[in-house]
């Protein structure tokens, strides 16, 4: 390992796509080890593969991991301990979304949305936090949404797992203020990447006027949360423009915020 190396070991979930391998290729220079996590282990593979290549030293593991199962979860921490790897940065990001009215909603991946954006993300932070406070040491990054900060007909769902996600690292940052441990909430807005493949239902596709305007590069979404990281922010909506927003959300009366949200469902 790298002594000199920011992190020892850093913990990516769902980096075989989007803000995921994002993270991985932004993080991996100042990792001494890296550790990355999905179910298409053969894209980890391929991500490992590149990414040892461009960064000398570094290690990189890779286990394809179904993370909606408690069971595949516990596994996976056990083979991590038995291959002595101990995070001390955490990067909870694998998500999913789920588009169209909830009555109709198909309840198996509204399950899966729920063990994945909340279960799986409060597992592995409480897996991982004892050994970063022992040490003094650790950074958690949870990936959140701007979709936490209002509710969202016809995404009803994802939006309360992001508010969850979001209020959950408010308060473990506050806890950890004092363990050397720093938690970061990144709240971005729309990005391309295979989230709308995967939330959709179908061949159904929810067009909201002027969307395509807030979307933000996934370079940008990680290169503006490493830099909140790296300055102890505990809250990160990246880009200008969806920072603004977040602020707009804030100010707006909840009667006055129902009334527009009304508007924008199907
Ligand atoms: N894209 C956006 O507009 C947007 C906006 C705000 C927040 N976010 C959040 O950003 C995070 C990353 O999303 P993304 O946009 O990069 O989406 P993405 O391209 O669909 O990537 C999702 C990642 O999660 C992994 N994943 C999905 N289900 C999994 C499971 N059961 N077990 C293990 N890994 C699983 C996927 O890998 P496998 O399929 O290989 O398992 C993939 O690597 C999510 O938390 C999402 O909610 C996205």
């Amino acid at each position: 390992m790298l002594a000199e190396a920011k992190y020892q070991c850093a913990l990516v979930t769902g980096a075989s796509a989007g803000l995921g391998a994002e993270f991985a290729s932004q993080f991996a220079p100042d990792c001494a080890s890296m550790v990355l996590v999905a179910r298409r282990g053969e894209r980890l593979l391929a991500l490992a593969n590149e990414l040892e290549g461009r960064h000398s030293g570094l290690k990189v593991y890779c286990f394809a991991v179904d993370l909606c199962s408690i069971d595949q979860r516990q596994k996976f921490f056990s083979r991590l301990k038995s291959k002595g790897l101990q995070p001390d940065l955490l990067v909870n990001n694998a998500g999913m979304g789920d588009v169209g009215a909830f009555a109709s909603s198909d309840w198996g991946k509204i399950q899966s949305m729920m063990d994945l954006n909340m279960d799986a993300l409060t597992h592995c932070c409480h897996q991982f936090l004892p050994a970063m406070i022992a040490e003094q040491k650790g950074a958690i990054v949870n990936v959140s949404s701007l979709a936490a900060t209002l509710p969202i007909p016809d995404f009803a769902v994802y939006a309360a797992t992001k508010a969850y996600v979001s209020s959950f690292s408010e308060a473990l940052s506050i806890e950890l203020a004092d363990h050397g441990v720093n938690v970061l909430a990144v709240c971005p807005g729309p990005v391309h990447t295979e989230f709308g493949e995967t939330a959709k239902r179908g061949e159904q596709d929810r067009n909201v006027p002027g969307r395509e305007y807030f979307y933000v590069e996934a370079q940008q979404v990680v290169s503006e949360s490493i830099w909140a990281l790296e300055t102890g922010r505990t809250r990160v909506f990246p880009s200008l423009k969806i920072t603004l927003a977040a602020v707009l959300i804030a100010a707006t009366p909840l009667f006055l915020l129902r009334k527009v949200m009304a508007n924008t469902s199907s």
